[in-house]
């Protein structure tokens, strides 16, 4: 059942909020399994309800397994196939786990999709320990993810791979 996203200063701590999130994510994958369904609202409620980003969505793998396109999101038009290896994006397919990237200048290999980002998270979608996506975030401040949005995004990261069909 659709409920509206609350605002972010709505919540105390940043680990209310992605408490909050959690919540959230179950209820809108509540008798959906589509992954083209659960990726769209996920992205839509990242971005209604995480203060500061610029860019919320889903890289899937293609069948051959090297390459990520783009899936579900919210913000600027993005790259569509990235190499696994290549970015921020490929490279948390290729090391299998999340990146926490404080200044994407200082990140070598970042690919730029939009101007305006200064920081980034990536976490990959883990089905059966192997990498199927990618979640990715982007903000236009420096310095906007911190551990406990990568613990945040990965529960969610958790449920939505638990609640979805590939
Ligand atoms: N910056 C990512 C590319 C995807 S966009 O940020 C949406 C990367 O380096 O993999």
């Amino acid at each position: 059942m659709f409920q509206p996203a609350p605002a972010a200063d709505a919540f105390a701590s940043k680990s209310e909020l992605h408490a909050e999130l959690a919540l959230h994510l179950t209820g809108l994958f509540t008798g959906e399994r589509d992954r083209i369904a659960n990726a769209a609202n996920m992205s839509a409620l990242i971005f209604a309800m995480l203060p500061d980003l610029n860019w919320a969505g889903f890289y899937f793998l293609n069948a051959a397994g090297d390459e990520l396109v783009v899936g579900p999101f919210q913000g600027k038009p993005a790259c569509v196939r990235i190499a696994i290896g290549r970015g921020v994006c490929g490279t948390s397919v290729a090391e299998k786990r999340s990146i926490v990237v404080p200044d994407v200048f200082a990140f070598p290999g970042h690919i730029a999709c939009d101007a305006a980002s200064r920081s980034e998270l990536v976490v990959p979608l883990l089905k059966d320990g192997k990498v199927i996506g990618v979640l990715d975030l982007d903000s236009p401040n420096p310095g906007r993810f911190d551990e406990e949005d990568r613990a945040g995004l990965e529960k969610a990261a958790a449920i939505f791979v638990a609640a979805t069909d590939f």
